[in-house]
């Protein structure tokens, strides 16, 4: 109301009126009748001027950068929980207001920017050098053999596996980073279904049978009560999941050490863990070993052949089926991975 254009100019006029007619009251020979036209005229003349210049030179003015302000706000906030609503009736503080948000979104969109790339970068320099090493050691056998190896039978048998297992690496590497960005630029699409985690959980554990065994590791599973469990999954992924944290059980548990997959059912979910008895982890690693390329011990990881991608995978795996994974370890006893999953219409108590 203090701030319409209506009401400023009705202020302003009646004080210029009341100005007016105070003068001329002052000036002899002027009449009553004279006065009050004198009066009326100055009112009705400044309220329409001083009207015009507000309403149409002014406020509207104002009004329509306002507006843009509010469409340029919206459209950032949309990633925002709330926008606030300004209570502002100043236009010129609003307008103020308004310009503060704005330029602090576009700080922050610039923060994000610089964060992206220099996320871009480590990335492109992470995978270079790890395209690197698979590459150079086939290369490196490849030549040898050219340069006459080739002709001793033993020596050309063994530097051939070892090309075909940097080869096979190089291969899952490429593999592991087309799933993460499949998954990411939208590529790969969750195919959601009932899953029994039971029955996939043993068929990921059958593929690992051999490489427990060698290890003497204990690789068991540890059935609920219910007969079948059953999830709201893409079976096709979550058995991804679990073939990474069963691999890394494996992995990073020495020998004679046990790895058990179990279930807890709850009311509404199902939560799956894998666990060992291995090395554990610091806890100042915990909240970065999700992160593309991140090992805790750098080179004892790629001696394993690891690259660091496994963990990133099941990240965004879980990402899509909206949760995520847990992590509990101690250095020396072994870890916990768990991760948990609705339960299907059908199996909900
Ligand atoms: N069960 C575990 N026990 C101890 N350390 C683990 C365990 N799982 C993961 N880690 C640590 O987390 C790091 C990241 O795991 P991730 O699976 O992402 O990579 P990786 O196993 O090194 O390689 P990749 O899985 O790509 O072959 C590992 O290098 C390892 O140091
Ligand atoms: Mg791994």
């Amino acid at each position: 109301m203090l701030y319409s254009a209506r009401f400023l100019s009705f202020f302003l006029a009646v004080s210029i009126a009341v100005v007016t007619g105070l003068f001329l009251s002052l000036v002899e020979g002027v009449d009553r009748p004279a006065l009050v036209v004198a009066t009326a005229i100055s009112f009705s003349v400044s309220y329409l001027t001083i009207f015009v210049v507000l309403e149409f030179l002014i406020f509207s003015g104002l009004n329509k950068v306002n507006k843009m302000m509010n469409k340029l706000m919206k459209r950032e906030l949309k990633s925002l929980p709330q926008e606030k609503p300004t209570t502002l009736l100043n236009p010129f503080e609003k307008l103020n207001q308004e310009i503060a948000t704005f330029a602090w979104l576009q700080q922050k969109e610039i923060d994000e920017l610089k964060k992206l790339e220099a996320f871009r970068k480590e990335f492109v320099a992470n995978v270079s050098h790890e395209l690197k090493t698979p590459i150079f050691a086939a290369q490196g056998f490849v030549h040898t053999l050219l340069d006459g190896a080739v002709n001793d039978k033993t020596v050309r048998d063994k530097f051939l596996k070892k090309a075909a297992k940097s080869l096979d690496g190089l291969d899952s590497l490429v593999q592991d980073l087309l799933t993460l960005s499949q998954i990411e630029t939208g590529d790969i699409k969750m195919k959601f279904d009932s899953v029994d985690l039971v029955k996939l959980s043993e068929e990921v554990i059958d593929q690992f049978e051999e490489r427990a065994k060698a290890k003497k590791i204990q690789l068991k599973i540890r059935p609920p009560k219910q007969p079948r469990v059953l999830a709201h999954a893409d079976e096709l992924r979550i058995s991804q999941v679990m073939t990474n944290l069963v691999s890394n059980a494996i992995n990073y548990t020495s020998e004679g050490g046990a790895v058990t997959v179990s279930f807890e059912v709850g009311k509404k979910s199902i939560t799956t863990s894998v666990t060992d008895t291995g090395e554990g982890i610091p806890s100042e690693h915990l909240n970065r070993i999700f992160e593309r390329f991140y090992r805790v011990d750098k080179s004892r990881s790629r001696e394993k052949g690891g690259t660091g991608l496994g963990l990133a995978i099941v990240k965004h795996i879980l990402e899509s089926h909206h949760t995520k994974a847990e992590v509990q370890s101690e250095v020396g006893k072994g870890s916990v991975f768990s991760f948990k999953l609705t339960k299907t219409k059908e199996e909900k108590d």
